[in-house]
This record gives structure tokens, C-alpha cells and sequence, in this order.
């Protein structure tokens, strides 16, 4: 993509793209139960801020790398996230009618129908991941590295611990540490898998494949601590989902353990982190990945 277009072109852009690419969910010639089809295309295309995809290609790009090679892990990575909120939002765990604007999945179609629709979401993942290799020649070790990786950031020792160990805490744990495992497994290490996975399909060196763990643990956990804020502050039109969530589970958030300001500073400390990280990492074009955790500090949606 055209790296000189302020980041809301670029990611506008970006965005339509991707749009175009998950809607035409499944190779020609696939049988797919219609039902099943629309209710993962409802969450899917809903909209949302596509933050995990823009985090592939702009690593990727950052190092060199061919965009259209990592279109088929962006796609991925956005059906896994979505997969985790269509899941997260049910009635057994945080249990919310709105998201991205809409009901949600379960509410329109039945809790049933919402499972399912997130178990074909992440398994499609993988099938999309593999892709970059068939359709675009990145090497197969590469991909296998991606699929490796989604695999661990995205499961036990992933996403689904840090959810189980959100689940857990709402009985009242906790410490900082406790809180901090929460937040960096349910959500950094998706972030982190992104930025790593478009690093390997530019091929960067082991450093830096490093400096992108490190910058996306801090910008992951920054991020999570910002969505506890808006929880709390944010204006429900603009996120497109129902504030005082976490209040009503009673979930220890940041805000609840540290405060509101301790929390802003912390977003700002680890977002400066983050950025000297990947300014010292020597990406040929870093610009991107910068504005980014820019955008992100400064976001209210
Ligand atoms: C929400 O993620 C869940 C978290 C991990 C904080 P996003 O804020 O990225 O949600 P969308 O994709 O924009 O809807
Ligand atoms: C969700 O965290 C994390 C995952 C879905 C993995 P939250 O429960 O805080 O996300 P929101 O606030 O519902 O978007
Ligand atoms: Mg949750
Ligand atoms: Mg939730
Ligand atoms: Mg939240």
C-alpha cells in the first residue's frame, strides 16, 4: 500500500480492502449451510476498528515486505478476534446484547448458531493462514512458523488462558500480576501475533522478530488497559458497544485496581515503550507501525 498516505487514508483504504477479502469468505465450490455463512459474515463484516489486520501489514511493510502475500494471515487474524468477541459476548460470560454497533451474534441468531459460528471462524483461520503460501508463494516454513504461532498465541497459552483466567477473576482476585497475565494473554498476545506473523512473511531478522513481540506485548496491554477506561468514560455510540460491562460483572479491571489517572499514565508510559522499542529495531520504514501506537494512545473508540 501507499506508505506516504496519512494513517486515516491508509487505513481507510486498508480497510475496504479487507472488507472485499472477508466477504468472499470461501473458495467457489464450497458447500457451506447458508446460516452458518450469514451469521459468521454478521459478525465478521460488521465493522470494528481492523486494528489486528492494519498490525499485520504494517509489519510486514516495515519490513519490506509484499502486501498482498499478508492479506490471507490479516483475514485470519481479524476471524480469530472476531470468533473471541462473538464467544466473549455470550450470556455465560460477559453476557452483551451490542457490539460493533449491532445486536449481538447470539442475540440475533440464537446461542447455538453464535458457537458455531466462532468454532468456523477460527477454524477457517488456519485455512486462510496457509493461503499466503498457495496463492502467493510465501515459503511453506514461514507459514508453518505463522500457523505455530497462531496456534500458541491464539489457545491455552494464549487468548482462550487469558479469557479462562478473566472468567476466574471475576470472583475477585487479585493482584497487579495476576491482572497483568489476564490482560497480555487475552489481548496482547493476539496483537503480538500479528506483528510477529507480518515480520515473518517479509522474512525480518530474529531481532527483529523480537522487537515486534516486545512493541506489541506493550501496545496489547496499553490497548486492554485503554478498553477498561472507555468501559468506564468512553461514549457508547462511538465504541458501538454497551459501557459499564465490566462493572456489571464485576471484573478487576485497571481503573478498579489502580484508578482512572494511574491507568492513563500507564497507557502513555507503555505506549513510549513500545515505540522506542521498534524506532531501535532497524526497520527500513518504521513510520507506520509508530503512528499507529500514536493513534492507538489518543483513541476513544
Ligand atoms: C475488543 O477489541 C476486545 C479487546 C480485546 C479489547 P477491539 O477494540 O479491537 O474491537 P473491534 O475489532 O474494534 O470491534
Ligand atoms: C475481551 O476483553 C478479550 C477477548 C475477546 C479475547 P473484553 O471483554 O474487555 O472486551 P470487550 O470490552 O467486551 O470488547
Ligand atoms: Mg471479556
Ligand atoms: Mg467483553
Ligand atoms: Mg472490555
Amino acid at each position: 500500500m501507499n506508505n506516504r498516505l496519512p494513517l486515516d487514508k491508509y487505513m481507510k483504504d486498508f480497510n475496504d480492502r479487507l472488507a472485499g477479502e472477508l466477504s468472499s469468505l470461501f473458495p467457489d465450490g464450497w458447500t457451506v449451510p447458508e446460516s452458518l455463512r450469514k451469521s459468521m459474515l454478521y459478525s465478521l463484516t460488521a465493522g470494528g476498528k481492523r486494528l489486528r489486520p492494519l498490525l499485520v501489514i504494517a509489519a510486514c511493510e516495515a519490513g519490506g515486505g509484499d502486501f498482498e502475500a499478508a492479506l490471507p494471515v490479516a483475514c485470519a487474524v481479524e476471524m480469530v478476534h472476531t470468533y473471541s468477541l462473538v464467544h466473549d459476548d455470550l450470556p455465560a460470560m460477559d453476557n452483551d446484547d451490542f457490539r460493533r454497533g449491532k445486536p449481538t451474534n447470539h442475540k440475533v441468531f440464537g446461542e447455538a448458531a453464535a458457537i458455531l459460528a466462532g468454532d468456523a471462524l477460527l477454524t477457517h483461520a488456519f485455512y486462510s493462514v496457509v493461503q499466503s503460501s498457495r496463492k502467493h508463494g510465501v515459503p511453506a516454513d514461514r507459514v508453518l512458523a505463522i500457523v505455530e504461532d497462531l496456534a500458541e498465541f491464539a489457545g491455552p497459552r494464549g487468548m482462550v488462558g487469558g479469557q479462562v483466567a478473566d472468567m476466574e477473576g471475576e470472583q475477585g482476585l487479585t493482584s497487579l500480576e495476576q491482572l497483568e497475565y489476564i490482560h497480555v494473554h487475552k489481548t496482547s498476545d493476539l496483537i503480538m501475533f500479528s506483528l510477529i506473523a507480518g515480520g515473518r512473511i517479509a522474512g525480518v531478522s530474529d531481532s527483529q522478530l523480537e522487537a515486534l513481540r516486545t512493541f506489541g506485548h506493550h501496545l496489547g496491554l496499553a490497548f486492554q488497559i485503554q478498553d477498561d477506561i472507555l468501559d468506564l468514560v468512553g461514549d457508547e455510540t462511538k465504541l458501538g458497544k454497551k459501557t459499564q460491562s465490566d462493572v456489571k460483572q464485576q471484573k478487576v479491571t485497571y481503573p478498579y485496581f489502580i484508578g482512572l489517572e494511574a491507568s492513563k499514565q500507564r497507557v502513555a508510559r507503555l505506549t513510549d515503550d513500545a515505540k522506542a522499542v521498534i524506532e531501535n529495531a532497524g526497520f527500513a520504514d518504521p513510520k507506520r507501525l509508530i503512528e499507529i501506537a500514536d493513534y492507538l494512545m489518543a483513541r476513544d473508540h
